[in-house]
């Protein structure tokens, strides 16, 4: 049993498990109740059949730690707890910080509620063996697999919402992947490159999968269980983490996000026209209404940009620094758009409606090739601090 924190050394020498072996990856908060029944199937289960050493990464503020210390008394393998004082990340956080300390040729990741049935360690490296994998996941939704512990028709409803979200936004690189959301898979560790080892996805298996994706898939069905004790800490909060998660993913490329920055865009108009339509309806001049109607849209489009498509970015100006940069950038276009709907409605006979549609199409593209430029491009810095 060893303990450290970060910055994390490796296992002790006499602790590496010899080629062919796994380390299993445990993110815990709050698991207190759990972890010493995790312990005790795991050494039921998997030792006999596969050395395994196994590592916490534990956030928790309850006695989690000291308990999976007492328990890893009574293992044949060697535990450790990595306990972050700064949970950064999560669960998707620690469980990169769990990939980082693995020394074994093979790891797993499962939670630490007993949800995953440990005796499916050995089977889920063996696949990957016998495949030649660099990625199993073991999965719900394939035959003889099922999410029967997935409490409640709600959570069912999400989970089910979030797998067909993720498979339509990454068709290709989710091939062959029928459980994106699952928590519980074996990855060789040369599959896991630098690049991944971002503290930053929630779904890490959703991260592993698009970023790096390894050369064989394979997968093997599991039953989802209970809870063995405690609660789900899984919340509406962690519902947005993943859908700023899967924007990120999706916008890493420039032209992804040129889409983005349209999508964004045209979203824009439903505050806008509504806006409009409002105080046109309550008897206010267009000219006015157009002005105070575009602060919807200008609003609604900062607070998309900035959570969805510009969050890694946002670092090198302060918020009020990109707020008025971009709501300069929002009023030049305005500037400009006004004469420009005076001219469609006064010279063509356009409604204000239809002028201020098209007028919005011709200026966005400019607005948003000047906001990546001015607001989130980082400045040019000296050294190596800018080397990607
Ligand atoms: N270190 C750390 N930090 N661990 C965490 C954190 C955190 O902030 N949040 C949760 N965990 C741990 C829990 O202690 C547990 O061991 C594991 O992560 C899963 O958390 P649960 O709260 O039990 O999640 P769940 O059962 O709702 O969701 C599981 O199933 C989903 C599929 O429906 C997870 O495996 C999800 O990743 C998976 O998508
Ligand atoms: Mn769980």
């Amino acid at each position: 049993m060893s303990e450290y924190t970060a910055p994390v050394p490796g296992l002790d020498a006499a602790e590496v498990p010899e080629p062919g072996a796994v380390t299993i990856v445990v993110p815990t908060f709050n698991e207190s109740a759990n972890v010493r029944q995790l312990l005790h199937r795991i050494t039921e289960s998997v030792p006999a059949r596969l050395p395994c050493e196994v590592v916490f990464v534990d956030d928790s503020t309850d006695d989690t730690p000291e308990v999976i210390r007492e328990a890893a008394q009574d293992c044949p393998f060697p535990v450790a707890v990595l306990h972050r004082a700064k949970p950064v990340g999560g669960l998707g956080g620690a469980v990169v910080e769990g990939l980082r300390a693995a020394t074994s040729e093979w790891i797993v990741v499962m939670d630490g509620d007993c949800q995953h049935p440990p005796s499916l360690v050995p089977e889920l490296v063996a696949a990957g063996e016998r495949a030649n994998a660099g990625l199993v996941v073991a999965s719900r939704y394939i035959a003889g697999g099922s999410r029967a512990g997935l409490a409640g028709g709600y959570r069912v409803a999400v989970s089910r919402g979030a797998t067909w979200l993720a498979k339509a936004l990454f068709p290709r690189r989710l091939r062959g992947i029928s459980d994106p959301m699952s928590g519980f898979f074996a990855i060789r560790r040369s599959a896991v490159t630098a690049d991944v080892l971002r503290p930053l996805g929630y779904k890490i298996l959703l991260e592993l999968a698009v970023r790096s994706r390894p050369r064989r898939i394979a997968e093997v069905p599991f039953v989802f269980q209970d809870r063995f004790a405690g609660e789900s800490k899984s919340s509406a909060r962690e519902g947005f983490r993943f859908l700023r998660h899967l924007a990120g993913l999706r916008t890493a490329s420039p032209v992804a996000r040129m889409v983005g920055f349209g999508l964004i865009g045209a979203s824009g108009f439903v505050p806008n026209l509504l806006g409009l339509y409002a105080l046109i309806a309550l008897g206010v001049h267009y000219v006015p209404a157009e002005i105070l109607a575009n602060q919807f849209g200008v609003a609604w489009n900062f607070l998309l940009i900035e959570h969805l498509l510009f969050r890694d970015r946002r670092a090198h100006r302060r918020w009020w620094d990109r707020v008025g940069r971009f709501a300069l950038l929002a009023n030049a276009d305005l500037v400009l758009r006004i004469p420009l709907i005076a001219l469609l409605v006064g010279r063509f006979g356009m409604g204000a409606l239809p002028a201020t549609a098209l007028a919005l199409v011709l200026t966005f593209v400019l607005r948003f090739v000047g906001t990546e430029a001015l607001v989130y491009l980082p400045r040019r810095r000296r050294g190596p601090a800018s080397a990607r």
